[in-house]
């Protein structure tokens, strides 16, 4: 019988369970956003979980939005991530690094030369940027010009073979929450005209391009693909998500993915207040392996395996909280609580010093 404790194969990447690490920032880069000594700490604190799917690291200096997110994009960078890898795998683990572009949702306090941050269209989100100096309204972006397309697709392809020289797994696109990727999908940021906007398949154009180029660099058995169909995060929506999200789905088909990582519900929002969205029918169009994230449990984990819901199960806050939740789960332990005010601060508080269960 399959269950969470089963070995799994998403593509080239062999997970000795079928517990993944989710995404999740938290702001402790070092200077010029190089991953440190304690991020190399941290993810081997955790590499006992089947998959490591990093922080979202910015593919160049256009893509950062955040104070103190590591990139992927410069050579400390690629070398700060190698003794990340290294440790991981040294504790026998497996780690993909989440390709990011956050578009719009940034600032020019953020942004090279303090330029505008780009978006597929000059809308404002409503909100703040987290900036250096605190707390700054979002403002307008520029919106790229058609001519720019194949340079944005050639910088995710870059941030890929820099991703396997750093000694990745495999790449996990980031392709949801708001960010530049989903504000193409999206109809309520992506107002263009051109052959990147309007259709649901002209708004999924620019991330195929990118599945095509990062495919091509490192090979499809090593490329996952994050999408969050209906997460208002960021000032997002969409006219008919289940319309456009099947037709995304069904054409990441053709890539013959390592996974899709699908993160449902509508971020911190309790699952009460989700907007409404068929999650099945995605699991039955999509052909690939199925990671599926937010809010699971051991239990409903568990039954979402056991049924065939889903190949693995995406955990954050109790990742985060407990480095060696695979041995808690397996022992029916109790489980530490994540410090909600360390999240994004504290260094090692909050962040490497999450007790394990007494051997
Ligand atoms: C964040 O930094 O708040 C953040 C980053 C990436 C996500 C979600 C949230 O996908």
């Amino acid at each position: 019988m399959t269950d969470l404790f089963s070995p799994l194969n998403l593509g080239e990447i062999a997970l000795s369970n079928r517990i993944v690490m989710s995404s999740l920032t938290r702001n402790r880069a070092g200077a010029g956003n190089v991953p440190t000594e304690l991020a190399a700490e941290y993810y081997r604190q955790r590499a006992s979980a089947g998959l490591i799917l990093t922080e979202a690291s910015p593919i160049s200096p256009e893509g950062h939005g955040y104070p103190r997110t590591p990139g992927i994009h410069t050579p400390e960078q690629i070398a700060g991530w190698k003794k990340v890898t290294d440790a991981v795998h040294a504790a026998g683990g497996k780690i993909a690094i989440q390709l990011w572009h956050v578009g719009r949702i940034s600032h020019p306090d953020l942004q090279p030369g303090g330029s505008l941050p780009v978006a597929p269209s000059a809308l404002k989100p409503h909100g703040q940027a987290i900036t250096y100096t605190g707390m700054k309204d979002y403002v307008t972006p520029r919106a790229l010009e058609i001519s720019e397309m194949p340079v944005l697709v050639s910088k995710y392809a870059r941030a890929a073979e820099n991703a396997m020289a750093a000694g990745f797994d495999g790449v996990e696109i980031h392709a949801g929450n708001g960010y530049l990727l989903d504000q193409f999908l999206r109809s309520s940021t992506n107002k263009r005209t051109d052959a990147y906007g309007g259709s649901r398949e002209n708004r999924a154009r620019l991330l195929l391009e990118v599945l095509e180029a990062v495919c091509s660099k490192i090979g499809h058995g090593k490329v996952g693909v994050r999408l969050s169909p209906v997460t208002p995060f960021n000032d997002i929506s969409d006219d008919n998500p289940q319309d456009t999200f099947e037709y995304v789905v069904g054409e990441l088909n053709r890539f013959d993915l390592a996974f899709l990582d699908l993160l449902q519900g509508t971020g911190g929002a309790a699952k009460e207040d989700w907007i409404p969205f068929d999650y099945e029918r995605l699991r039955s169009i999509y052909r690939g392996k199925l990671i599926r994230n937010n809010d699971y449990d051991f239990e409903t984990a568990t039954r979402a395996v056991e049924t065939g819901g889903a190949d693995a199960i995406a955990f954050g806050r109790l990742l985060l909280a407990n480095p060696d939740l695979v041995e808690r789960f397996r022992r029916g332990a109790s489980l530490n609580a994540p410090d909600y005010e360390k999240l994004y601060v504290g260094e090692e508080k909050g962040y490497t010093d999450y007790p394990f269960l007494a051997s």
